[in-house]
């Protein structure tokens, strides 16, 4: 820690500011020699193998690491252990994270913020990696601001980190989804039914839209556009049918509506037997793809590089076609919407 944080000394957390490095030369910033690794809030495919790129990396430049189990709950419990590259081997494959995950509400207050700058401090921890979405983006940005040098790799499987294009996971959970769809299509064809089928995204439709496309539904809701049910569903299914269609697939983000209501509706509606699926956490399971692992491995590389040249508090992105890192309090200003437009072009197809 840059200063001596206590609980009656430490200011508003919303009062500080990370160091940004961007513009302090290469060589005033800090010589890191050990690190930690973590994976918090929702595991996502290609977790193990970034997490085995940190290590290996890490390892190639002399940097020891520790690898901390549970996500913040382990950091702020001390759940500290050496991991070297042995260790990582037969992770790559992997899905889920070995390090564990969890989603750890002590960290939103200031009194986790401190206690985990100070486990990093007993175990001698320089500087953290903290591999997961915004929410423990956050939690990192907090410890950057108490002088506990963070770098943050993008896993969730949402793609809804405003300053990255990619986050790791993301194609998995896609191709999990498309896989499932495309069987519940088949028995939907041969029953000539409507399929209503969540998928995940709390706040965000990008796997619903682009499943959407991808398996060739009639409607995609999603919880960036507003819909009103007789219009955009029960219309739209209708409309379908008078064209010829006899089967039909509806994808609803998780953020966006109710699967079993809407298939309610429709069917009461319509008269088109209607059945809901969740697939719900199906979709954060399964061996990455091979996007997910090269993508999390090439981005576990690019933190030891950032790390290695002292260029911290950095969250690494995925940026027209390549790999680089922004500035963790910029990177965390940003926002990103939906397109709208490739929804309403979608419609086109159904
Ligand atoms: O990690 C992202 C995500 O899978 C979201 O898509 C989903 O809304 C949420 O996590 C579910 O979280 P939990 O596993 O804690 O129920």
């Amino acid at each position: 820690m840059t200063e001596e944080y206590s609980l009656s000394n430490l200011p508003d957390l919303k009062s500080l500011t990370a160091i940004n490095y961007d513009s302090v030369p290469e060589k005033d910033r800090p010589k890191i020699s050990t690190i930690g690794v973590l994976t918090s809030g929702g595991d996502a495919p290609g977790m193990n193998a970034s997490i085995r790129a940190v290590v290996r990396a890490a390892s190639h430049f002399g940097i020891k690491v520790f690898g901390i189990t549970r996500g913040f709950h382990g950091l702020w419990k001390g759940e500290f252990d050496e991991i070297g590259t042995r260790q990582v081997s037969e992770t790559l494959q992997r899905g889920g994270t070995f390090l564990m995950t969890a989603r750890s509400k002590t960290f939103e207050t200031p009194e986790g913020v401190l206690k985990g700058a100070q486990m990093c401090k007993v175990f001698g921890v320089e500087a953290l990696v903290v591999i997961g979405g915004d929410g423990s983006y956050k939690g990192a940005r907090d410890l950057a601001r108490i002088g506990v040098p963070v770098i943050g790799l993008p896993g969730t499987i949402d793609n809804d980190i405003a300053c990255t294009e990619y986050t790791i996971g993301y194609d998995t959970a896609m191709n999990t989804a498309m896989e499932a769809i495309d069987k519940l299509r088949d028995t939907a064809s041969s029953h000539e039914r409507c399929s209503v089928i969540e998928v995940m995204g709390r706040r965000a439709g990008y796997i619903a839209l682009n499943v959407g496309i991808a398996n060739g539904a009639e409607v995609v809701l999603i919880p960036e556009q507003p819909f009103n049910i007789e219009r955009d569903v029960v219309r739209t299914i209708l409309d379908c049918r008078n064209m010829g269609k006899r089967h039909y697939i509806v994808i609803v983000a998780e953020g966006a509506g109710d699967a079993t209501e809407i298939a309610a509706k429709i069917e009461e509606s319509t008269g088109i037997e209607s059945r809901p699926t969740i697939l719900g956490h199906l979709q954060r399971g399964g061996r990455p793809t091979l996007r997910d692992r090269l993508m999390a491995s090439l981005m576990g590389i690019h933190a030891i590089e950032c790390i290695q040249k002292g260029m911290l508090n950095r969250l690494v992105v995925y940026h027209k076609g390549s790999i680089s890192d922004v500035d963790i309090e910029k990177g965390l200003r940003m926002k990103k919407t939906i397109s709208l437009e490739e929804l309403n072009r979608s419609k086109y197809l159904a």
